[in-house]
């Protein structure tokens, strides 16, 4: 896997405060529909084959982008962790294996993928506690978490909403890790993944018989992501946020999948 640290010097000058609120306003346009009334739909249905959905369609590429995102993350003893659209505790299991002195607090709006997560954490033996709501508001105090990931989901959030609230939770000094399907920079190879999501994800689809309002996403997965930040720009956007200093690191293919780490200043 080819990585790419960014300086951060690119990162700000591909994206300014205006660029970031217009683009954002033109996300909230085109899917704020569907992020309230589709997306949670979507999550209902897939739990007890996302994993094997996500390899498939990834062509097995799935479960290393996991591996690498939780290598990536550094865990101190007794560390207080906020693992956000935290979905089946993917994440959350795997930081409790790497370091099992930690605390795992997950948020996701799903209760069908958080009752599936929670029992994928118990038969690991570990518990994570479980808050169900939407992560545009987090309900915690400031300053509270040490680690916080966001792992295969920022493409469904209002960015202007949820970085700052991250941000606000996050203590000072405290990480903020995330990893997500990202827009390639290159235009050519951009076509060739959105035009390869969009033959893989119908027939994932199929495989599993998922259901018609899985189905009827299939044109947003691609969309979102060609509206979606490239790793450099994500890092722009972070640095707006006020994290210092935000890297990253890029997968194959110009930053398909993109790996931030970002810190809250001390
Ligand atoms: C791709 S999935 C899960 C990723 C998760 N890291 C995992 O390993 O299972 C994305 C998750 O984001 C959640 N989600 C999307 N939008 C949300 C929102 N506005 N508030 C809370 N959760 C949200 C979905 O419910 C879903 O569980």
């Amino acid at each position: 896997m080819q990585q790419q640290t960014i300086a951060k010097k690119n990162a700000i000058s591909s994206i300014t405060p205006d660029v970031f609120k217009q683009r954002e306003q033109n996300r909230l346009s085109l899917f704020s529909q569907t992020w309230m009334q589709k997306i949670p739909k979507v999550f209902e249905d897939i739990p007890s084959y996302y994993r094997a959905g996500n390899i498939i369609a990834s062509l097995g590429l799935w479960e290393l982008w996991v591996w690498q995102f939780v290598k990536t993350i550094k865990l101190h003893p007794k560390d207080k962790v906020l693992d956000v659209c935290a979905g089946t505790n993917c994440i959350g299991i795997k930081l409790l294996k790497k370091q099992p002195d930690i605390s795992v607090t997950a948020i996701d709006r799903s209760k069908e993928m958080q009752e599936y997560g929670k029992n994928e954490a118990k038969k690991s033996g570990f518990n994570i506690e479980s808050i169900i709501q939407d992560v545009h508001q987090l309900p915690f105090p400031d300053n509270t978490f040490d680690v916080i990931t966001l792992q295969a989901a920022s493409r469904h959030l209002r960015l202007d909403v949820a970085l700052p609230e991250i941000y606000r939770v996050l203590k000072p000094g405290g990480c903020f890790y995330h990893c997500d399907m990202l827009k390639p920079s290159n235009n050519i190879l951009k076509w060739l993944y959105l035009n390869y999501l969009h033959i893989s994800l119908p027939f994932t689809a199929c495989i599993f018989s998922s259901s018609k309002s899985c189905c009827d996403c299939k044109d947003y997965f691609t969309e979102v992501i060609n509206h979606f930040y490239t790793t450099e720009e994500l890092s722009g956007v972070m640095e707006i946020i006020g994290f210092s200093p935000v890297t990253c690191k890029k997968s194959i293919w110009c930053g398909m999948v993109g790996f931030h780490r970002a810190q809250k200043l001390l």
